[in-house]
């Protein structure tokens, strides 16, 4: 079996991590009632000798997360640090400064990339010797912070020049149109940049959306209403303004992020014969490499609250994966173009199930010319906690272009006035010239995947695509 490697970085990216650690030692503690140490477990969590032995003269040991945990404001690691997940990390595992980027993208690439270099490199490599066989590194942050957007893709780069062979899985949090970051557009732009010339994948989720399917949840439940927003102390707000949950109100849109996680990986996590390896994800998804944004969609959504949400039949679970929805990004993805789409399943469905669901749903999907059979498919036996079957399509399709647009017309609006220019600027390492190449960067993918989608454009790829 192979091993992976997360490494969170900023508030989001920590915040995120966690949910997705809690809900995969559940995952595995139900699996796995006897608590053994395994080959499913060892995917993402060492096993560590501690001093001593019980009473009965047996070894103890603990788990820890083959994880490295940075963030440059002390609050979430501290947090981290004394909560309920303390012993999965050891104090060494996290690296942190004390006063965050302050929402500049600047700040965390340059300031803090140069200042922590050596020590990230130093803590990832340790976590790679504890690996038989590291395929994998899965990056979580956000686009719209400092520390996340700009450390975060100054780590992405790091991790190809010293790791180029292990795959490079990013998931990334993109703001709303009325985030309270203002700065937010620059450091998503910026950031985009980086994702484009260094990920293998990129799963955007976006807040909005996740906001959206937490506040139909809610409303299903009947504990709010739907129609939700976030606040800068992070409080959801329902709309007719009455406070939905106040303590940790990103846990339940967490939950939903750390359930995409939880899907991909489980064919890594647990064995089975129609699992997919992480490396086919970008192997058979990712025509040309720079446009490797894809496109997820979770069934059923439920965050942990919520876990007896009624069972969806599993011809229903594959319209589902192909609703709005069910989207975590807001796109539309029926009037562009699939370049390619992967199904993973979870539970007990069989192969029939699969081919008949696809069968049914294929002419409604605009696939390219080139790629008609771009269909990719695993089955993983385990099913999620408390459910029977879950399905998650991660779809390569066109309509990411209009994500990047929306978001590079936010940039573009506050790069004209100049505004806040003077913050980024007085950063060591950054010129004029960075805001620029981003621009162009960001239009040239709109583009490519704009002209995928012209009728005078016949050429496949020269990549064959497995299926
Ligand atoms: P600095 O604070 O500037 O050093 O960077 P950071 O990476 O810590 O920033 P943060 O991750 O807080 O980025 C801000 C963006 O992330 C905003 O768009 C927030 O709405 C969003 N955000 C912050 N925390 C969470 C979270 O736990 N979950 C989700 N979904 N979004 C979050
Ligand atoms: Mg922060």
């Amino acid at each position: 079996m192979t091993q992976s490697i997360v490494v969170q970085v900023g508030q989001c990216g920590n915040q995120v991590g966690c949910r997705f650690w809690d809900l995969a030692l559940r995952e595995h503690a139900h699996v796995n009632q006897v608590g053994v140490y395994d080959e499913a477990l060892s995917s993402f969590f060492r096993n560590v000798d501690q001093r001593g032995a019980d009473s009965s003269g047996d070894k103890i040991t603990a788990l820890k997360a083959r994880a490295v945990l940075v963030d440059m404001e002390e609050g979430v690691l501290g947090e981290i640090l004394q909560g309920p997940l303390r012993s999965l990390f050891s104090s060494t595992q996290l690296i942190s400064d004390v006063s965050g980027s302050g929402n500049n993208w600047a700040v965390g690439h340059h300031t803090y990339g140069l200042a922590y270099r050596e020590q990230i490199v130093d803590q990832v490599r340790k976590a790679a010797e504890h690996c038989d066989c590291l395929q994998c590194f899965f990056l979580i942050h956000s686009m719209g912070g400092g520390t996340g957007s700009g450390l975060g893709t100054f780590v992405l780069k790091l991790l190809e020049d010293e790791f180029p062979e292990v795959y490079r899985i990013v998931t990334s949090v993109y703001p709303t149109a009325e985030d309270d970051v203002i700065t937010s557009p620059y450091n998503s732009v910026l950031a985009m940049k980086e994702l484009t010339e260094h990920a293998d994948c990129v799963l955007p989720v976006d807040n909005q959306s996740l906001v959206d399917i937490v506040g139909k949840i809610q409303h299903m439940s009947n504990t709010g209403k739907p129609g939700c927003t976030i606040k800068k102390d992070c409080t959801i707000i329902s709309g007719q303004g009455g406070v939905v949950k106040v303590e940790k109100p990103f846990d339940a849109m967490n939950n939903i992020v750390a359930n995409l996680l939880l899907n991909i990986t489980s064919s890594a996590r647990f064995e089975g014969s129609l699992n997919m390896d992480l490396n086919e994800i970008a192997m058979n998804l990712v025509p040309f490499p720079r446009l490797h944004y894809l496109l997820s969609s979770l069934t059923p959504l439920y965050t942990l609250a919520d876990v007896s949400v009624p069972p969806r039949r599993l011809d229903q679970m594959f319209s589902d994966a192909f609703s709005k929805e069910h989207q975590l990004i807001r796109a539309d993805p029926k009037h562009n173009l699939y370049l390619a789409c992967a199904l993973m399943l979870r539970g007990n469905v069989q192969l029939s199930d699969l081919r008949r669901n696809i069968e049914r749903l294929r002419p409604t999907l605009p696939f390219v010319p080139w790629n008609q059979e771009g269909w990719k498919t695993s089955l993983c036996s385990v099913p999620p906690v408390c459910h029977s079957h879950s399905l998650l399509a991660l779809a390569n399709n066109t309509c990411v272009k209009s994500t990047f647009f929306e978001l590079k017309e936010r940039f573009v609006k506050l790069y004209r006035r100049k505004a806040h220019l003077h913050h980024y600027l007085a950063v060591d390492g950054m010129e004029l010239a960075g805001f620029n190449e981003a621009l162009s960067s960001i239009s040239a993918l709109i583009e490519e995947y704009t002209h995928l989608e012209s009728p005078l454009m016949p050429n496949a790829p020269r990549l064959t695509i497995a299926t």
